[in-house]
C-alpha cells in the first residue's frame, strides 16, 4: 500500500492570503491544491446565471451535484456577487454536507498520484480534515483585507469603493462565523499566522517554518 498522503488544512476568513498561501506551498511541495471557496462559487454561479433564490435548497443541492470540477476554474468565480452568494448559500447545512465527500476525496487521493494535499476554506481544519497534519489559520485586520481585495477586484476591471468592499467584507465574516454549521474558528491546534504586517515572501517562509519543523 501507498503512504496516506500528507493533508495541510488552510482556514480564514476571506482575503487574508490564504489562497495564494496555499497555492505556493502546493507548488513547492509537490502537493495537489484544493481552493474549496471556489466549490461554493461554482454552486453560486450556477445559481445566479439560473436565477434560483439563495433558500431555495432542492435547486442549490440539484446544482450542487450537477457541478463539473473544469466548472471550479471559471474567470467568473472571483466576483464580488458570486462571493455574496456563495457566502448566503454556504450556511445551508445541507449543501455542506452534499460537498463533503468530494473534498474528502480529493485530501485522501490527490489527483496525479501527488504525494500529499493542500485545502484551504473555513472548515478544512475543523470539519473537512480534521486529522489534518498541519493545519494553519490565516487572519489580517479587516481593513488590510479589504485592501488587498479591492486591489484584486480593481485590477480585474470591477468598479467598486474600498469603503463598499470593507462593509461587504465585514457582512461576510459576521454570516461566516455565526452560521450554525461549520462555523469560520480557528481548530485549537491550527498555527496562527496573521499576515496584517506580512508580504507574500514573509507569510509563505512563516508557513513554510511552522509545516518543516512539526
Ligand atoms: O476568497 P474569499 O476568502 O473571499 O472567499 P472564498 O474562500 O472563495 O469563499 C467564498 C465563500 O464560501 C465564503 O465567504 C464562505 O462563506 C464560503 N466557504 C465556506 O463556507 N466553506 C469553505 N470551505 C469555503 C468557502
Amino acid at each position: 500500500m501507498s503512504k496516506p498522503a500528507i493533508v495541510i488544512a488552510i482556514d480564514g476568513p476571506a482575503a487574508a492570503g490564504k489562497g495564494t498561501l496555499a497555492r505556493r506551498l502546493a507548488a513547492h511541495l509537490g502537493y495537489a491544491y484544493l481552493d474549496t471557496g471556489a466549490i461554493y462559487r461554482a454552486v453560486a454561479l450556477k445559481l445566479l446565471k439560473q436565477s434560483i433564490d439563495a433558500d431555495d435548497t432542492p435547486a442549490i443541492l440539484a446544482a450542487a451535484r450537477s457541478l463539473d470540477p473544469d466548472e471550479l476554474n471559471s474567470d467568473e468565480l472571483r466576483t464580488d456577487r458570486v462571493g455574496e452568494m456563495a457566502s448566503q448559500i454556504a450556511a445551508i447545512p445541507a449543501l455542506r454536507e452534499a460537498l463533503v465527500e468530494f473534498q474528502r476525496t480529493f485530501a485522501a487521493n490527490p489527483p496525479g498520484g501527488a504525494p500529499g494535499a493542500v485545502l484551504d476554506g473555513r472548515d478544512i481544519g475543523t470539519v473537512i480534515c480534521p486529522k489534518a497534519d498541519r493545519k494553519l489559520f490565516v487572519t489580517a485586520s479587516a481593513e488590510e483585507r479589504a485592501h488587498r481585495r479591492y486591489l484584486e477586484l480593481t485590477g480585474k476591471g470591477e468598479q467598486v469603493s474600498e469603503d463598499e468592499v470593507l462593509a461587504d467584507l465585514k457582512k461576510r465574516d459576521e454570516r461566516d462565523q455565526n452560521r450554525a454549521t461549520a462555523a469560520l474558528r480557528a481548530a485549537g491546534d491550527a498555527y496562527l499566522l496573521d499576515t496584517t504586517n506580512l508580504g507574500i515572501d514573509e507569510a509563505f517562509a512563516a508557513a513554510l517554518d511552522y509545516i518543516a519543523a512539526r
